[in-house]
């Protein structure tokens, strides 16, 4: 027997939904922030490819500008050198417009690169618990900051800092340890709503 078919599906294979979110985006980028292990980067490709729209992942174009890994731009420069790469590297893929990207988890920390969301993108919050957090980054060792005795208290210590901030995000979605696609339906379903807001059209 054939599955249901969940929605009815435009030429494009997006959803009348997804096709709505697109267009009221209008070229803006679609910035996706939160902490390390948010799912930033595999909800945001997923994100992309149901909009339609090209996919960016900040630390990826930062390692291919540097020509090193990120942990080598943390050993070799420090943290600073970093966070200014960070800073041009986002204030340039913002320039593409209609891109999703998912940044680094200090990016909406830095103040020039939050004004520069705010007047150029529109930004999502993927929030997470401490578990389900540390259960992400346990399979990788990619992240400097989390290379120390107590990882789970410097998460624990950054989410205190952070959360404030990551709040000023314009849309909020829990990141959930369930399947990915039922974080980007709720993406999907949570910026059609903050997009309505924008043009008059909400209920
Ligand atoms: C960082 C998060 C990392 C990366 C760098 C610093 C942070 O990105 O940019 O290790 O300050 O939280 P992810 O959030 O994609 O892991």
């Amino acid at each position: 027997m054939a599955a249901p078919v969940a929605a009815p599906v435009a030429a494009s294979g997006a959803t009348p939904r997804e096709e709505r979110v697109r267009a009221a985006l209008s070229g803006r980028p679609l910035v996706l922030v939160g902490l390390m292990g948010a799912g930033k980067s595999t909800v945001g490709r997923r994100l992309a490819m149901r909009l339609g729209l090209p996919f960016r992942d900040a630390d990826t174009e930062i390692e291919e500008a540097a020509g090193m890994s990120i942990p080598d731009i943390f050993e070799i420069y420090g943290e600073a050198h970093f966070r200014d790469g960070e800073r041009r590297v986002i204030d340039r893929l913002l320039r593409e417009g209609r891109i999703v990207l998912a940044t680094g988890g200090g990016a909406f920390m830095d103040d020039a690169t939050r004004r520069a969301v705010a007047a150029s993108g529109v930004s999502v919050w993927l929030k997470a618990d401490l578990d389900t957090l540390m259960r992400r980054v346990r399979k990788r060792s990619t992240r400097p900051l989390l290379q120390n005795a107590d990882p789970e208290g410097t998460m624990r210590a950054l989410m205190e800092r952070r959360y404030p901030v990551y709040a000023t995000a314009d849309v909020v979605v829990e990141s959930h340890d369930g399947a990915h696609e039922e974080v980007v339906e709720a993406v999907v379903a949570a910026l059609e709503a903050h997009l309505a807001t924008e043009t008059g059209d909400a209920p």
